[in-house]
């Protein structure tokens, strides 16, 4: 689904160049459901907005679903914007001025596009995320948590091949924080969606499969959520005890990580 080689990117200030990410190397498979930690300042959003062709990359190739990003010219790169990836901001950046349901659909408004299928998706992600009954509300008037379920909704709206957040939990107390995680789980197994998450929040990166450890611009470690099964009940292992156990693996490794 995801392929990312050697990836090197520079910021330039000046004459000078600043390296940000040195070399990084991972793939995410369809249907993953995967996160990006590290410390702050060690390139995770650089990283991201690689990935989501909003900045461009010095070196190595980022491939998503078989298609090589680099050398593809700016209307090549907002088309796979639009039309395979979906986006959860922090700050969910709703539009207040627009109603749930209006804003699920702004991407496909972008697009041009509201045709009947993005309204009987639109009704079926409502449904999924149970915000249907404050679908005519506007988002001054719901809550927070379902203010960010509306936000992943929109992330689904093109039937997206990966949603990409940059601490989509950040901020938020831990009952809002589920919310969010449990609608991309709710995403990756209704609508075989991808998710790559950053987050700084152990707590949210322990429902993911696999979890990469950024450290100065190269992937330091990746960690795997053992007890991983596709014939459970729920199609993968989140029992609160295999989590917590993930959740304790992780805040080790970030403590190692630390420390040298
Ligand atoms: N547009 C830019 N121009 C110059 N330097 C930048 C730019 N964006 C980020 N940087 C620098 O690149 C480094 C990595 O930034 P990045 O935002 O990717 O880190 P991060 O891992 O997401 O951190 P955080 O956890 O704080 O969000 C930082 O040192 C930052 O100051
Ligand atoms: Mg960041």
């Amino acid at each position: 689904m995801l392929y990312v080689k050697n990836l090197h990117k520079s910021y330039r200030t000046g004459n000078k160049s600043y390296p940000v990410l040195k070399g990084v190397d991972f793939t995410v498979a369809q249907q993953e459901f995967v996160a990006v930690m590290g410390p702050s300042g060690s390139g995770k959003s650089t990283l991201l907005n690689c990935i989501s062709c909003y900045i461009p990359f010095d070196e190595g190739t980022i491939t998503l679903a078989g298609q090589e990003l680099k050398g593809l010219s700016e209307d090549a790169l907002a088309k796979i914007r639009n039309e395979k990836l979906g986006f959860v901001f922090q700050d969910f950046m709703l539009l207040d001025g627009l109603t749930v349901r209006e804003n699920i659909l702004v991407p496909r408004i972008i697009q041009g596009k509201v045709e009947k299928d993005a309204e009987i998706l639109s009704s079926r992600l409502l449904s999924l995320f149970g915000i249907e009954h404050i679908a005519d509300k506007y988002p001054a008037e719901i809550s927070g948590g379902e203010r960010q379920r509306t936000a992943v909704a929109r992330s689904l709206i093109n039937q997206p091949l990966m949603i990409l957040a940059d601490e989509p939990t950040g901020n938020l107390d831990s009952k809002s924080s589920r919310a969010v995680i449990d609608a991309f789980e709710n995403a990756r197994q209704n609508l075989n969606a991808t998710v790559f998450m950053v987050t700084h929040d152990s707590y949210a990166a322990s429902f993911c499969d696999r979890v990469i450890l950024l450290k100065d611009g190269t992937v330091y470690n990746t960690l795997e959520k053992q007890g991983q099964s596709q014939n459970t009940p729920e199609g993968h292992s989140n029992s609160p005890e295999n989590r917590s156990r993930f959740q304790e693996r992780l805040l080790e490794e970030i403590k190692k990580m630390g420390a040298e």
